[in-house]
């Protein structure tokens, strides 16, 4: 059993593989007591810990001063009971006040996840258990259930809350966390991902925590270029390999809240979920209201391990079974031709991306209704005839008579105003009343709360693919919501529109999987604006930038393993400009995750042809290294010269080193002589299937040389091995 309850000491315990999680209910509350290594754990009760009078801090109970929830580490916090750190949940209640307080009612333990469709969560298996705590706040009569889902071998628990109305009149919910964690302890650092468009997760910030609230959050409307929801919370000595870490994660694709807080106790409350600010639901009686589900995970052994459980968690518990079928080589038309494509054009490029030994041409914007530019078209999602004069059917059994399969690019959540759509309905769109709509990219956002809009994308997309065999989605998302109000809800519910916009979409995406089910889908938000852990859910793998550039490209993708596995990334060798030493390195790069091409290799010369022929074969050799093997980091682009890292899958090893001009580095810079492959097994030899060299294993764990790169004037270059034992 991974969860159980001790009735003499109280105690819930949860255990993984190799963590313990512990609290105590006691007082009525949930306490929180332990969470680290299972292995020779001694978890301190009430009767171990002496509670202390603090002052100014309030007591419920005259005879048990020392009993406050001020300074108690708390599984779930309420607002306006006496805990003066950031609280989990508000409601306001019909009186007019937010204050609840709530008490334990009852519990059960159960197989399985928790079903609070259409929000994704983490697909169970025949291990997953689930405790659910019932608790009651007796004044707003209000009910509130804390989810707890033990993935025992991914070392993963997940959290999260929902709220029920009981009190027969409306009340207000006006900040609804997933998450909340007191850690003993105020000595650590955080680390989060900052970005922007472009810039994908590359401001890699480590900072240590301090008295007072250290926040990360979205306002957009998306999870965002600008901020990743991943969050890793580390003993201040932490680094790759060791010391505690606690990784945490939101399986949500809006805007977030996720805050830390250092506090008199010396303890640190960390929290994650939609937070307050673009979130307020008024809740009937009767409704329930879910946070998404929040994930968190412990690590002795540094930030490799935390990235490798939540790896694990996301191929087998997250992504769809489809993503575990072997990814396509596509060749996109984007990077190659712009808005500029017609059926001979796309016929033309599929023919070469056969003819290079790829498997997929991706026919991205520009076929459907005015799209010729991005000022017009979207939300019209019928095929244009100027440009496809037997519609969309006969053509793609042109593109498949050459030899590959056939994607396609849509952006279901966004309208043009020149549309058709917008003009029939411009009341369809996220908007407050009479204020000016902003744009953005020349778009508007779809009102995904409103069922009509649902339905009628639904029709759409029935109809345009209505019997054409399409092997791939590629579902982009290419502006943030502003002036979030819905000219379907009623005053009263205005403040949930980005809330039931994330529910719309999920609900759209669960369709597409359903209506296409021999379909993969691709995600991107102009490029990695939505890498997220419910967005995986739903699609394979995830356009990780818009920047196809080598040299960001090394520091995007480093940064986005940390939460993220390999197996979502989707890296494209864009136009190496007939350089050959540049699109070795592109490619050298772009094999750190799924491995894509997009430029007219149409007009490209014979040398460069064969050479992207070349490396399709090559990374046919290894690429179930890098969809299915374990990934350990050796140096990182922020600390030396180097990125460098490896995949594990049984008896193979694919290693590799890109050589940068370190100019990413924070701090002292950090030499890297040798490439460390601990998980070599000692007692075998490998054979390099690139370079021809053998090793022994002792060899590899030694660490071997790295040698001299075939460096540009920029200073870039990258070396790949691929061990096999002998
Ligand atoms: C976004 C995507 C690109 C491309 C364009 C098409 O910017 O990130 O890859 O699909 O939209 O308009």
């Amino acid at each position: 059993m991974s969860v159980t309850f001790h009735k003499q000491d109280s105690l819930f315990r949860l255990t993984t593989k190799n963590t313990l999680y512990a609290f105590e209910l006691t007082h009525g509350t949930l306490v929180h007591r332990y969470y680290g290594k299972k292995r020779g754990a001694t978890v301190p009760t009430s009767a171990d810990i002496k509670g202390r009078v603090v002052s100014f801090s309030p007591y419920r109970d005259e005879n048990d001063k020392a009993f406050s929830l001020d300074t108690q580490p708390l599984e779930y916090s309420y607002y306006g009971s006496g805990d003066f750190r950031p609280t989990a949940l508000r409601i306001r209640n019909r009186h007019g006040d937010s204050v609840t307080c709530f008490e334990y009612v009852s519990h059960k333990i159960r197989r399985g996840a928790v079903d609070r469709a259409p929000l994704p969560s983490g697909r169970a298996d025949e291990k997953t258990q689930t405790l659910d705590i019932t608790l009651r706040d007796l004044v707003s009569d209000c009910e509130l259930h804390l989810y707890y889902t033990v993935f025992y071998d991914c070392d993963i628990i997940t959290r999260s809350a929902a709220v029920t109305n009981r009190s027969g009149a409306d009340v207000v919910v006006e900040k609804l966390m997933s998450l909340c964690l007191d850690l003993a302890g105020e000595d650590y650092d955080v680390i989060t991902l900052g970005g922007r468009h472009c810039r994908e997760r590359t401001v890699y910030q480590r900072t240590p925590l301090f008295r007072g609230n250290l926040a990360i959050t979205s306002r957009r409307g998306a999870t965002s270029h600008q901020m990743n929801p991943f969050m890793a919370v580390c003993a201040r000595g932490a680094d790759e390999n060791r010391g505690d870490v606690y990784g945490f994660n939101l399986v949500w694709s809006g805007s977030f809240l996720n805050e830390c807080e250092c506090e008199q106790t010396g303890s640190a409350r960390i929290q994650a979920g939609l937070g307050s600010e673009s979130f307020t639901y008024r809740l009937r009686d009767g409704e329930t209201v879910h946070a998404p589900e929040a994930i968190m995970t412990y690590s002795p052994t540094g930030l490799g391990t935390m990235s490798r459980h939540f790896h694990d968690f996301v191929n087998r518990h997250i992504v769809p079974e489809k993503a575990k079928e072997r990814r396509p080589v596509v060749l996109n038309s984007w990077e190659a031709f712009y808005f500029n494509i017609n059926e001979d054009i796309m016929v033309d490029f599929a023919a070469a991306a056969a003819d290079c030994g790829m498997d997929m041409v991706i026919m991205d914007d520009g076929w459907f209704g005015a799209r010729v530019h991005d000022r017009a078209g979207l939300g019209d999602w019928f095929v244009n005839r100027d440009r496809f004069r037997d519609g969309l059917r006969p053509f793609v059994e042109r593109v498949k008579a050459t030899g590959v399969k056939f994607g396609i690019w849509v952006e279901p959540e966004m309208v043009n105003p020149d549309s058709d759509l917008y003009r029939a309905h411009p009341d369809w769109v996220v908007s407050c009343r009479e204020r000016t709509r902003s744009l953005s990219r020349s778009q508007m956002v779809l009102d995904m709360s409103n069922p009509a809009v649902i339905d009628y994308l639904k029709a759409s997309f029935t109809e345009t693919f209505r019997d054409v065999p399409i092997d791939y989605f590629k579902w982009d998302m290419n502006r943030h919501i502003s002036e979030p109000g819905s000219p379907n809800l009623a005053p009263e519910d205005q403040g949930s529109l980005s809330y039931r916009y994330m529910l719309g979409v999920y609900s759209l995406f669960d369709w597409f999987t359903k209506q296409f089910p021999h379909a993969m889908i691709e995600n991107c938000s102009g490029g990695g604006g939505r890498y997220d852990l419910a967005m995986m859910y739903y699609t394979s793998q995830i356009w990780t930038s818009d920047n196809t550039g080598a040299r960001d490209r090394v520091l995007i993708q480093y940064s986005s393993q940390l939460a993220y596995p390999a197996s979502v990334m989707s890296c494209h060798v864009s136009n190496p400009k007939g350089d050959l030493h540049e699109l070795d390195l592109k490619y050298k790069v772009a094999v750190g995750g799924i491995l894509g091409y997009e430029f007219n290799v149409l007009n490209t010369d014979e040398a460069i042809k064969e050479e992207i022929r070349r490396q399709v074969a090559q990374y046919r050799t290894f690429d179930h290294l890098i969809q299915n093997g374990t990934h350990y980091r050796l140096a990182s682009p922020y600390e030396t010269e180097l990125s460098a890292y490896y995949y594990q899958l049984g008896d193979e090893i694919l290693l590799s080193a890109i050589h940068t001009n370190g100019s990413a580095v924070i701090g002292k810079k950090k030499t890297v002589t040798k490439l460390t492959v601990r998980t070599a097994d000692k007692h075998a030899s490998y054979r390099d299937l690139l370079g021809g060299g053998t090793y022994t294993g002792e060899q590899l764990r030694a660490g071997i040389e790295i040698g001299a790169f075939d460096l540009d004037e920029t200073g870039y270059g990258a070396k790949l091995w691929h061990f096999c034992k002998l």
